[in-house]
């Protein structure tokens, strides 16, 4: 599969259980996709027992920022196992909260796509987290796409 390029997402969600006021969390994910036009769903593979399956089982909305290729230090660092604090990681990530689903939006995405949580279906060692879409933004500014492919981050052409 590592030869199966693929363009690189940011999930988010508001983590209530995150201390008193709750906390963003974010995990960086290339096992996203669009799966239903009518109505919009879109799927995210998440690792289980992981920290984005757990917070994602508690918060039933979630955002996808869809990487640009200006993106990439951002993406290397909520892919990083054993990080300290998202917390801390999203104070240097210029966000805005979605009004759908609290959950962070990241500016200069591509794209970004609020969705409430419709199935969780359990695969081997991930959980399908399938999304239906509430709202999405489009940044017509925005420059290419990161892109991962035989595990590097690529730029297009
Ligand atoms: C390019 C790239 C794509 C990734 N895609 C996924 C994915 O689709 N699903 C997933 O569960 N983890 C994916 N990961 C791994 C998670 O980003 C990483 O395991 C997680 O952030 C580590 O935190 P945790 O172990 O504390 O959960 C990917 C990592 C990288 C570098």
């Amino acid at each position: 599969m590592a030869r199966l390029a693929g363009g690189v997402v940011l999930v988010t969600a508001h983590d209530e259980d995150d201390g008193p006021a709750g906390a963003p969390a974010g995990m960086t994910a290339t096992a996203f996709l669009s799966v239903s036009l009518s109505p919009p769903l879109v799927l995210v593979s998440v690792r289980s027992g992981s920290r984005m399956d757990d917070v994602l089982e508690r918060a039933p909305r979630w955002a996808a920022s869809l990487l640009s290729q200006e993106q990439r230090v951002l993406a290397g660092r909520f892919a990083m196992s054993g990080r300290l604090s998202d917390r801390l990681l999203f104070r240097e990530v210029p966000h805005t909260l979605g009004e759908r689903s609290g959950a962070p939006l990241v500016k200069g995405a591509l794209a970004t796509l609020e969705c409430e949580t419709e199935s969780r279906v359990a695969a081997g060692d991930h959980t399908l987290v399938i999304g239906r879409v509430l709202d999405t933004t489009l940044d017509g500014e925005a420059g290419e796409p990161l892109l991962y492919y035989r595990g590097a981050y690529r730029r297009m052409g």
